[in-house]
């Protein structure tokens, strides 16, 4: 992961790269750091620990200006240390940031140290700046010793590089790792995402992998990996800064579980109509390649695999299309059988997840029919690499705990099992009954929101503990591991989520009175038996709180010690609707703990690197 920008402007960039890094603290946030070409020299602050340090160390040691490269880290390559933070420089003269791997940087350091470098970090990206000193010493100019450099590297990285010889230019690369490019009038940029230019210009270029890029004020060459002078197609993106801001939340992740009901109605906005999915869903192309689809493989990683679990279930019970789903990062070393029509289909809050990246490239050179991928973010490499992509409209999300954008891929995977379903000729009175519920959904996911102050009373009981349970059956086994997730994530307690069923075979040996236990208790066919699992955990004095639809003819008032009621909702639609007071549930538990809950410890919300 790791966030980069570069700027080379007329006028003093320390503030637009500052301001860009904050943006892009969701890749990483164990150091940041800054390198200036200030006059006859490259300024360097860096510091271990979240940008605010870094802001502390630019006000106390002031740098300025026309040119210079930032970076937000996730430690892969040497602990966070404020020496292993980027930028790395070689002998004052030139300056990179890194953002991913070099695979082969051992052999490289070794040449390196042989030829009398030494280095200062454990990093494998001080390897790169080195080797493009060591070019430059042999006489190349900063583009043809860059170039050189970056053809050498293996592994994937993303890297921008600045260079006191070549003072106004800016060289930049992607491999695997993301990378844009943004026009402005008499400066421009190179940004790990278009978020982090968005107060600049909303005209970018999409670099593609092997791509190298030379930018200064006033030009903009890019090169092919074979070196090629080549176009990449200029678009103009359209996001409002004020989507970036908290809006008036304690936390950004609290703002997104509330954004939920308008993200989910943006998600269905003109792709339902009349009960139908409507042609603005997916085109003639993706419907005629459903046509054909006899079996189904998801593959996804975190939160996003958990919206593929769920799928799962309603593709199976609703379509009887036969439907795996596998974490990416076992998937790609494995070597999977593809029966013949089987559609592939990653699911991907940022299109950038190196492993889901790496198991759509396998699956392209598999038997698959096609491959589809459902995404939030448009122009991401999973879109551009993927055949057909369907986009939920979540808008940005930064909480590194993934909210809205789960919910909105379960919206689209919903609309998906729909539109199966009208293929496949499902009985039209259930059709219609799965569209009326997803026209319900926003105002219910509403009615859910409005539970926050019991949930504040709830998360006060599970603040003090160390483990929880939560327990689901059926296709809320999935929200029951989603649920856990989150309280892990995001509050360090350790959750687990299982399978009610599954209680008896090992875990009920852990609960006692010290034990909360986190029923999922829909109202479906599954309901009774879960009842039943519950007692077991009665019997065993572990402290029981239930989430129940409020319509449900349940026995759990006197059984369980808390309980919530959620307003009622269609059995299609209801994982979506409990997955809503579980994420209040971790948030309140975390602040009461006081986490940092939209940047957890050790985690990032975009992981490019395995
Ligand atoms: C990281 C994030 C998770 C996310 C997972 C997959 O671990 O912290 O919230 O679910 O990556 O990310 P993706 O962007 O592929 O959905």
């Amino acid at each position: 992961m790791c966030g980069i920008v570069a700027v080379s402007a007329n006028r003093n960039v320390v503030e637009v790269i500052v301001n860009g890094l904050q943006t892009l603290e969701y890749r990483g946030y164990d150091s940041a750091g800054i390198a200036i070409i200030e006059g006859d020299h490259i300024a360097i602050r860096k510091q271990a620990g979240k940008l605010s340090q870094l802001k502390q160390e630019l006000a106390a040691h002031p740098v300025a200006g026309h040119v210079g490269i930032g970076h937000t880290r996730w430690a892969t390559h040497g602990e966070p240390t404020s020496a292993n933070a980027h930028p790395h420089d070689s002998n004052n003269a030139i300056a990179v940031v890194h953002n991913g791997i070099i695979e082969n940087y051992r052999p490289l350091r070794e040449q390196l140290i042989a030829a009398g470098y030494a280095f200062k970090s454990a990093t494998d990206t001080e390897t790169l700046v080195h080797l493009i000193h060591h070019y430059q010493a042999q006489g190349m100019g900063f583009s043809a010793a860059s170039h050189q450099a970056i053809g050498q590297l293996e592994g994937a990285y993303a890297v921008a590089i600045t260079c006191m010889s070549d003072p106004n230019r800016i060289i930049a690369a992607r491999k695997g790792s993301p990378l844009v490019v943004g026009l402005g009038d008499g400066e421009n940029f190179v940004a790990s995402d278009v978020q982090a230019l968005i107060n600049e210009t909303n005209q970018f270029h999409y670099l593609e992998d092997g791509d190298v890029v030379e930018i200064t004020q006033d030009s903009c060459h890019i090169f092919d990996a074979a070196g090629q002078p080549v176009e990449r197609e200029l678009k103009t993106v359209t996001l409002s800064s004020e989507a970036l801001t908290k809006d008036g939340y304690a936390h950004y992740m609290l703002k997104e579980i509330h954004e939920q009901p308008t993200a989910v109605a943006n998600t269905i906005a003109e792709r339902l109509y009349n009960g139908r999915i409507s042609p603005y869903f997916i085109n003639e192309a993706a419907t005629a390649i459903l046509q054909q689809v006899d079996n189904i493989h998801i593959i996804a990683c975190g939160t996003s695999y958990h919206a593929g679990l769920v799928a799962r279930y309603w593709l199976e019970a609703i379509t009887q299309i036969p439907t795996q789903v596998e974490i990416a990062s076992e998937y790609r070393y494995r070597k999977p059988v593809v029966p013949q029509n089987t559609l592939f289909l990653t699911i991907s809050q940022s299109g950038e997840t190196a492993d889901s990246l790496a198991a759509l490239r396998f699956a392209k050179t598999a038997n698959y029919l096609s491959t589809f991928a459902v995404c939030n973010v448009a122009n991401s490499s999973l879109d551009r690499e993927t055949e057909h992509c369907i986009l939920t409209h979540a808008g940005p999300e930064i909480g590194v705990a993934s909210t809205k954008a789960l919910t909105t891929q379960l919206t689209v995977l919903a609309l998906l099992t729909l539109k199966l379903a009208e293929i496949k000729q499902v009985d039209e009175a259930v059709r219609k009954n799965l569209a009326e519920q997803l026209i319900t959904l926003p105002g219910i996911i509403n009615q859910s929101l409005l539970l926050d102050d019991q949930i504040k009373v709830m998360a006060e009981k599970i603040v003090q503990r160390d483990n929880a349970l939560f327990l689901g059956r059926g296709v809320h086994y999935p929200i029951a591991l989603e649920g856990a997730l989150k309280l892990k994530e995001i509050s360090y307690i350790h959750a687990e989520g299982y399978p009610a069923g599954e209680l008896k075979h090992g875990p009920l040996a852990l609960v006692d009175e010290k034990m909360p236990v986190i029923a999922v208790c829909p109202n479906d066919e599954l309901l009774e038996k879960l009842e039943s699992n519950i007692e077991e955990v009665r019997a065993r004095g572990g402290e029981l709180f239930a989430f129940v639809d409020h319509k449900s003819q349940h026995g759990l008032k006197d059984r369980v010690n808390h309980l919530i009621e959620l307003e009622a909702s269609g059995s299609f639609t209801s994982p979506i609707v409990f997955n809503v007071p579980l994420q209040l549930l971790s948030y309140h538990v975390a602040v009461l703990r006081g986490t940092d809950v939209d940047q957890p410890r050790n985690l990032a919300k975009s992981v490019t690197v395995e």
